[in-house]
């Protein structure tokens, strides 16, 4: 009788927001970018995704993958990249020692659940490839490192590879024509700077018009800008950035997090046709922050936008008060159309859900 044994593993993997972005590939295959980038990866506690990988003789209906109960399409390149790469490992393993089971070619089913509405420009996709990779990699009981799972998450969806990490994380673009060093490295550990919060504020649910894929690729065809971000604007904002972390700098790295946000605004404007992933809502925050900033004479405050509309606000915890109670005010009704709050911390914290 043939074996129906079902093996299983269990992972989840936390959200990550960029605060120098990632936009723009110079080899869509190998999904390479065309320059580094830098983010903040969020408590588990609050926006994660749950994965669990299985494997086994009796599915009968091939490779499959439940994305929040719902039957979703692996035939993309992307998710059969992952599963080639990670089967190529356990093959290994199992060609040096033969008394392993032979995982490698038995079929996966991947079931993955989301605590947050999936693409909302909430990077869904970062969260999801992260827990995605390292749920088949510890099915396969596979002796990778993070940096090492980062280069597979990676052809999953570029933001993913940096989700593997927590606290402060760059992924370099690297130099190799194969992207064997366009990987991610922890810049720093959460409790380097433990006071750091994020505020999600969740202007729509919905899914987004133009997919960061498709919309990065229109920006590195036609915008004239995006020749100046990445040659001179990203490598000073990755430099200062990293400085601002490693000094605790709050008002340097709240600054580089509001221009970079800015800068790839404007040459998602300046892609042709145009486009918009801010909305007016989206815009009533940028002034909020301002506003906060310009009353307490300092810099309390930073936003950043991904592609969609949700403002990020990074702030201190000490500043929670004026930061919370500013936005709360906003959110109450000078300003329709947010729908929800997220507080999160770098490490487990209190959520707030506000509708
Ligand atoms: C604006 O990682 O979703 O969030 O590699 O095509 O899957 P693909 O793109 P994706 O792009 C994220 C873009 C961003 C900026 C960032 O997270 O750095």
């Amino acid at each position: 009788m043939a074996d129906t044994k079902v093996y299983r593993a269990s992972t989840t993997a936390p959200v990550n927001i960029a605060v120098v972005k990632y936009w723009g590939k110079r080899d869509a295959k190998l999904n390479l970018p065309t320059n580094s980038s830098l983010s903040v990866t969020l408590a588990q506690s609050d926006l994660r995704t749950l994965t669990t990988a299985s494997c086994s003789a009796s599915y009968t209906e091939g490779d499959s993958l439940l994305l929040n109960g719902e039957p979703s399409d692996v035939s993309g390149a992307r998710t059969q990249a992952c599963f080639r790469e990670l089967r190529a490992r356990r093959a290994a393993l199992e060609a040096a020692d033969p008394s392993l089971p032979k995982l490698s070619s038995l079929p996966l089913r991947i079931v993955s659940e989301n605590n947050f509405p999936t693409a909302a420009g909430l990077a869904s996709s970062a969260a999801g490839f992260a827990a995605l990779v390292r749920a088949i990699a510890n099915l396969y009981e596979l002796p990778a490192s993070p940096s090492e799972l980062s280069l597979i998450a990676r052809q999953g969806s570029g933001s993913a590879c940096r989700s593997l990490f927590g606290g402060y994380v760059a992924w370099r673009m690297g130099e190799n024509p194969d992207g064997s060093d366009s990987i991610a490295d922890q810049v720093a550990e959460a409790s380097h700077w433990p006071e750091m919060r994020a505020l999600v504020l969740v202007a729509s649910a919905a899914k987004k018009g133009v997919s960061s894929t498709s919309g990065m690729q229109q920006t590195v065809a036609t915008s004239g800008l995006f020749a100046e971000r990445i040659s001179r604007v990203v490598p000073q904002h990755m430099e200062g950035m990293e400085r601002a972390i490693r000094d605790r700098d709050f008002a340097a790295f709240a600054e580089i997090t509001m221009r970079d946000s800015n800068s790839f605004h404007a040459t998602c404007a300046d892609t042709y046709p145009p486009i918009f992933y801010m909305n007016d809502v989206s815009r009533a925050a940028v002034r909020a922050v301002e506003q906060i900033n310009a009353a307490a004479g300092r810099t309390v405050a930073a936003y950043t936008f991904d592609a969609g509309p949700n403002a990020v606000i990074y702030y201190l915890e000490q500043d929670t008060e004026l930061v919370v109670g500013t936005f709360y005010h906003v959110l109450g009704g000078e300003v329709p159309g947010w729908k929800q709050a997220i507080i999160s911390g770098l490490k487990p914290s209190l959520s707030l859900d506000e509708g």
